[in-house]
């Protein structure tokens, strides 16, 4: 590497002359330039994290006493990650997770905002969500999408509590002074017809015919069924090599673009026995557990995790998938940043 310059420290310069240029709006942008630019590698702020639901159930359920519906809006514990600022309420820099429970009977007021939010279901039936009056059911495994500005409200109509994990990008939305919320009214009826998944959408390959030129719907699916993935796992898995990864994005029909225009989420399998390394590169990552019995190394640290236990990967980590089971199979969903960092130019791999 070239010579690092020595930078001069604020301290360095007289106290009258720095207050003159603070009265004035400005600060001398080389004491603070490898705050901002470290030399050499990026340090990230955020931290390799567990979080346990075992742990974290009877807390989230005990919340369903502390705090009505109408004093929470939407009944969230948030995953915080040890290295941010609580106040940023991420879970990494550009990803925000967090456990959501609705009682039975209960319903989530109407609202849209700015962040894109998508739903996994952990556990529990009857649950839905609308989406501009588009009755979406949440049955476990889930995706569900709301996207930045669409109406949408959740109800529950079965007999267990529900518990879901919300996926916001906030945490973009909030450092660029654009994140807000508009409430609306529930509404008295929803559109009962099956959801686009099993109707325009439900044969792989196919979309509505349309003129050239014609424009398709921004988020033409709101529902990603858990069944239907693990079923598409499973048989990838079957005719895949051992040494290959088998891994499968979500993507919206129409273009194959992220469902998110900001996370990317996917879906893996990883084999009995089997480990995976991940490419090093830019991106934050979230990791999912949906079944089985995994261990995730990042960097140094390997933490073994139960059926909805939920993992972070901050940027630049190494990473690595094992399942330590030798018979049954792991499950897992995937979200991270990399269509943000893509577009703004930041993406990279490294060794
Ligand atoms: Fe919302």
């Amino acid at each position: 590497m070239d010579e690092v310059l020595a930078l001069q420290r604020a301290e360095e310069l007289p106290s009258d002359y720095r207050e003159r240029l603070d009265t004035l709006g400005v600060l001398p942008a080389w004491t603070l330039l490898r705050a901002v630019m470290p030399v050499g590698a990026a340090a990230p702020k955020a931290m390799a994290h567990q979080w346990s639901y075992a742990q974290l159930r009877p807390l989230l359920m005990r919340a369903a006493e502390l705090v009505p519906m109408e004093k929470a809006e939407r009944r969230v514990l948030g995953y915080i990650n040890p290295g941010l600022a609580r106040e940023r309420l991420s879970t990494l820099p550009s990803i925000f997770f967090g456990l959501q429970l609705i009682m039975p009977g209960e319903r989530a007021p109407n609202h849209k905002h700015i962040p894109a939010a998508a739903r996994i279901i952990i556990e529990g039936e009857g649950a839905f969500t609308t989406v501009d009056g588009e009755k979406l059911h949440m049955e476990e495994g889930d995706v569900v999408l709301t996207p930045p500005l669409h109406w949408h409200d959740h109800g529950h109509e079965g007999k267990e509590p529900v518990v879901w994990m919300d996926v916001l990008d906030h945490p973009l939305a909030v450092p660029m002074d654009v994140s807000y919320v508009l409430p609306g009214k529930l509404a008295e009826s929803y559109n009962e017809q099956p959801d686009a998944a099993d109707t325009l959408y439900s044969c792989p390959g196919l979309v509505p015919y349309r003129a050239p030129g014609a424009q398709a719907p921004l988020y033409p699916m709101r529902r990603f069924r858990w069944q239907r993935v693990r079923k598409a796992l499973l048989a990838t898995s079957d005719v895949t090599a051992r040494e290959v990864p088998v891994h499968l994005r979500y993507c919206n029909p129409e273009n194959g673009e992220s469902i998110m225009k900001t996370l990317e989420f996917s879906a893996r399998i990883v084999r009995p026995g089997e480990s995976v390394t991940l490419k090093r590169a830019s991106v934050n990552r979230m990791f999912q557990i949906m079944d089985g019995d995994a261990r995730i190394k990042v960097n140094d640290l390997e933490y073994a995790c139960q059926k909805h236990d939920t993992v972070s990967a901050p940027t630049y980590s190494s990473v690595s998938l094992h399942n330590a089971s030798s018979t049954s199979p792991c499950f897992m969903i995937q979200v991270d940043d990399t269509p943000t960092q893509v577009k703004l130019g930041f993406y990279e791999e490294v060794a």
